[in-house]
């Protein structure tokens, strides 16, 4: 607790980000289990709401044990809450790497179904995730963010973010007005993401596709995740900037439901 109000002192100085959407946790596990609150109360929301929006999902480590998480959580829904959960179902992913196969077993597809998909039971139009397996990209991104728009856009959007300032692939440099589109993935990223590879560099995909800022500003609530001492650097940077294309994160202050929640490990240079 003390640790919570001595840092949110030093985080009013840093005066571009209100500390009343920043949540600081001791260790990781209490923030998953607070970020799975919140998700837990969305997804009860939307079971009689007609008018839900879908739910936005990113991939990565941080999300792994919140999915994990929430699929516990879920074992305490009764049985029709879980069969309205079910067939309610609709979330739409941030990315995915372009000319990989949906069954390999590196791609965000895999992952969804292997961390969500699956335990649920939930049908393959439920998952909404890029076709990075196609010779045409670029109409790949046009057609998923149709789609999006076809569905009403983002509601709930949870997002991590990559050791240099990316959300979803948008990496710096990256305006505001970026939409979906294919993208070059940057050195930094595909270091950070080669060891889920298991493989050198050189074998990870070049390219991705994305959604934008501009789609992922439009969800109704936005939930940024920052966990661990390697994000601390990035992190205080976030903290500090005024939204700048060189630091793509840095755009979400723009929103006006955004929540940060970050663990101690992260803040070890605030
Ligand atoms: C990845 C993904 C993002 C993810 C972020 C953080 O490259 N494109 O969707 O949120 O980078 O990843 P991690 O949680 O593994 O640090």
């Amino acid at each position: 607790m003390l640790f919570e109000v001595l840092k949110k002192q030093r985080l009013k100085e840093y005066s571009f980000v209100s500390p009343h959407c920043i949540s600081i946790f001791g260790d990781t596990s209490s923030l998953n289990e607070a970020v799975v609150d919140v998700l837990e109360c969305n997804l009860r929301k939307t079971l009689n709401d007609k008018n839900s929006k879908p739910l936005g999902l990113a991939t990565g480590k941080t999300m792994r044990p919140i999915y994990a998480s929430l699929l516990n959580r879920l074992r305490n829904w009764s049985g029709p809450e879980i069969e309205l959960l079910k067939d309610k179902w609709c979330s739409f992913n941030l990315d995915e790497y372009v000319g990989i196969q949906p069954q390999d077993l590196n791609s965000f597809t895999a992952y969804m179904w292997k961390n969500l998909g699956d335990p649920l039971g939930l049908k393959k139009h439920q998952i909404n995730v890029p076709n990075g397996n196609t010779n045409d990209p670029k109409s790949e991104a046009l057609f998923y963010s149709e789609e999006l728009i076809k569905k009403g856009g983002l509601g709930l959007q949870l997002l991590g973010m990559g050791l240099n300032g990316h959300i979803g692939f948008n990496e710096p440099p990256c305006g505001l007005d970026s939409q979906c589109r294919v993208v070059l993935l940057s050195e930094c990223t595909k270091k950070q993401n080669a060891n889920d590879f298991s493989c050198d560099n050189n074998n990870l995909p070049k390219y991705a596709i994305t959604l934008g800022i501009k789609e992922i500003l439009a969800a109704e609530e936005i939930h940024l995740i920052v966990t661990g001492e390697s994000k601390s650097r990035i992190l205080r940077s976030l903290l500090t900037a005024l939204p700048n294309d060189n630091l793509p994160a840095s755009w979400l202050k723009r929103h006006m439901n955004l929540y940060i929640w970050v663990d101690k490990q992260a803040m070890i240079l605030i």
